[in-house]
């Protein structure tokens, strides 16, 4: 396995595009099985998590081509409607399979993901959502069998203890689409990735309103045709790389930016003092000013995303002062904490909270990553660290950014790869 090794201190500086959003692509990809006709999706990142959704759709029967940005997905020669432990349990999003498989073939039978360092991460609402719509479910042997003469449409209320799921109103959309009537799903996830995912659905035929918003509404049609489709940016990926210049005290222009999807984050950055500028997607961060600490609290979009608290919290951590970060969405994905405070930070966990207090100066230091948005912690933590940081299990770090050395590379970081 590879680390990363990253030699702190250096401003970043330069332009960064960013990618096609991994949770936009990874639910288009599994909506291509609700077709027997082509499909073309473009602004496809080359991550670990594409090529693993890739070959779950060749073992369900579809060929799928992977070149420069581009996915060709049309029908081979076989159907299945079995998703295997083997594949699910690599990538928990897999598990966005089972709406489609259910909305064109009436039947499924898909492991049930495991859970992961961030959490148990349960399906009740997925299970909820689809047998609501007409589905026989059974639980064996740690999978779901899914079965469906008919899909009919229905009245859905998806909102579960931690608020609404962005995975299960995918799935649940992507039964309903085909489905005879109408379909409302109450509490559907607003994000952006639920919302360009329905933008796809549309192109192919699909009769959906609401989407971003609290309430979807669906009509079922009896058919759906392929279509093309451009992934929209990664906002997580924007997110990361405009902290990468607040931390570094560096002044980066990111590209290929949503502005509009970034409402949460740039709310609080402007809140702490950061001097950032938008126009017509693109957008200039600089770390020219010193920061004030601010208090930060996940919540489902439009609120601030869970996917970035790591990369704030390691943004306080060298922000003078004290920050509260509450995680509302995974109480315990806290795990960059420990790695964090191996390099010198002063971060104190109670439950759901963590207690930053700014320090001058990280040091470098060999550290874990544990899942994917820790990793991206690190990285920042590291690019701004005294000396040396290694990064040890970085495939994390592969799962979601595409080419994240080069783009620091280009930014002129100090970031190199090493064998463990
Ligand atoms: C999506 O995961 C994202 N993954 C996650 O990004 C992201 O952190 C998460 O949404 C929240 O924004 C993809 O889109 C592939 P949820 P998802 O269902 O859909 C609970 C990353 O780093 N819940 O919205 O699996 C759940 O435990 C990844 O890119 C239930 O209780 O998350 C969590 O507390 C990490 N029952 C909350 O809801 C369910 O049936 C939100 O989870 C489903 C979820």
């Amino acid at each position: 396995m590879d680390k990363l090794v990253i030699e702190g201190g250096v401003k970043l500086k330069g332009e960064v595009t960013i990618s096609g959003a991994k949770n936009a692509v990874l639910p288009i990809l599994a909506a291509t099985l609700l077709t027997d006709e082509p499909c073309v999706i473009k602004g496809v990142p080359n991550l670990r998590d594409t090529v693993s959704m890739l070959k779950i759709l060749r073992a369900l029967g579809k060929n799928a081509e992977f070149e420069k940005g581009r996915v060709n997905v049309t029908r081979g020669k076989f159907h299945s409607h079995f998703a295997e432990y083997r594949l699910v349990s690599t990538m928990r999003a897999s598990f966005c399979v089972l709406g489609p498989l259910l909305g064109k073939l009436k039947k499924a039978k898909v492991s049930l993901p495991g859970g992961c360092v961030i959490g148990v991460r349960p399906v009740d609402l997925h299970l909820k959502g689809i047998s609501a719509l007409g589905a026989d479910i059974s639980i064996d042997s740690g999978y779901v069998i899914a079965r469906a003469g008919n899909l009919r449409g229905s009245y859905i209320y998806l909102g579960g203890i931690y608020g609404s799921s962005v995975l299960a109103t995918d799935n649940v959309m992507m039964a309903a689409v085909l489905a005879k009537g109408k379909t409302t799903i109450e509490s559907a996830a607003c994000e952006p990735e639920v919302a360009d995912l329905a933008e796809f659905l549309i192109k192919m035929g699909a009769k959906i309103k609401g989407h971003g918003t609290p309430v979807i509404e669906i009509e079922g049609v009896k058919h759906l045709h392929g279509a093309a489709h451009t992934i929209i940016p990664d906002r997580i990926e924007a997110g990361t790389m405009i902290l990468a210049a607040l931390i570094t005290g560096g002044d980066i222009l990111v590209k290929n930016v949503q502005y509009q999807h970034l409402g949460a984050l740039i709310d609080k950055l402007s809140e702490a003092g950061a001097a950032l500028e938008h126009r017509d997607g693109i957008l200039r961060a600089r770390g020219t000013r010193r920061l004030k600490p601010v208090n930060i609290t996940t919540l489902p979009y439009p609120g601030f995303p869970t996917d970035m608290q790591a990369q704030m919290m390691s943004l306080m951590s060298v922000t003078p002062g004290i920050s509260l970060i509450t995680e509302k969405i995974y109480p315990d994905r806290f795990m960059h904490v420990a790695e964090l405070n191996r390099m010198g930070a002063h971060i104190q966990r109670e439950g759901p909270h963590a207690i930053v207090e700014g320090v001058k100066k990280l040091s470098g230091a060999p550290v874990m990553a544990s899942d994917l948005r820790a990793s991206a912690g690190l990285v920042l933590a590291g690019l701004s660290a005294r000396g040396n940081t290694s990064i040890s299990r970085i495939y994390h770090l592969e799962r979601g950014y595409e080419s994240i050395e080069e783009k620091l590379i280009n930014l002129g970081a100090k970031v190199w790869r090493e064998k463990e």
